[in-house]
């Protein structure tokens, strides 16, 4: 996995067809997602259960690219080393998932996975400055997480201080929640480079007939890169 702050579009299988999941992968990486975003929620720490690290294994020989695996657990310390043995590329805890998010990030290094911070809308920025050393990637919940398809909640300014924060260093800057052609320039332009994005993605398609997977992605990407003047 190298390094990149060019826009990536992660599609969310929060909003695939869950007795589907091996061709809904399939589907959204031919039709050109970069990322494939995996939400993992225990009806404790969010009000929603989805899946563990047993689907996560099942669905990574289906991901030919990077299985971004997003923990809305508590706690998280005694499952991380079960999503990396499941395949996840990158693990990312929740800030507010428990009183020892710094032990969490090692825990998650120490597998070998990439690190990743998530921080709830009603999350500052204080405590990131001690971690970054142990991060790749920091995520900005732009809804309040535990479900799909909720109205966006702009964190630009968050975003903006948190890119200033980062600086040069190689963390990712990702935005999850609300994510559609018409919030992906806002948050671009603050600094963010993985876009989440689940109902937006999966709306109007399938797996058999996955064409509208193609050009919800296109949609996402072509506003994100226009605001940032990107030519293609
Ligand atoms: C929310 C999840 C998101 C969500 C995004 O708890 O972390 O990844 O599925 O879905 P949309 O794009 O529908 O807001
Ligand atoms: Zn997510």
């Amino acid at each position: 996995m190298s390094f990149s702050r060019s826009i990536k579009i992660a599609p969310s299988i929060l909003a695939a067809d869950f007795a589907n999941f091996g061709a809904e992968c399939r589907a959204i990486e031919d039709q050109g997602a970069d990322w494939v975003h995996v939400d993992v929620m225990d009806g404790h720490f969010v009000p929603n259960i989805t899946f563990g690290p047993a689907t996560c294994a099942a669905i990574r020989p289906h991901i030919r690219g990077v299985m971004d695996v997003h923990l809305m657990i508590a706690p998280v310390d005694p499952y991380v080393e079960g999503f990396a043995k499941a395949g996840a590329d990158i693990i990312t805890a929740h800030m507010e998932a428990g009183p020892h998010i710094h032990r969490t990030l090692q825990a998650i290094r120490v597998t070998g996975a990439k690190a990743g911070l998530a921080l709830n809308p009603g999350t500052g920025l204080d405590g990131v400055e001690n971690l970054l050393d142990l991060l790749d990637l920091v995520c900005v919940m732009t809804v309040n997480p535990g479900f799909g398809g909720q109205a966006f909640i702009d964190m630009s300014d968050k975003v903006h201080r948190l890119r200033a924060l980062i600086g040069d260093r190689p963390i990712h800057i990702e935005i999850d929640g609300g994510i559609t052609p018409d919030t992906a320039p806002i948050m671009a332009r603050a600094g963010a480079d993985v876009l989440v994005a689940g109902s937006a993605v999966f709306k109007g398609g399938s797996a058999a007939e996955p064409a509208a997977y193609g050009a919800n992605i296109r949609n996402i990407r072509a506003a994100a890169e226009a605001a940032l003047g990107v030519v293609v």
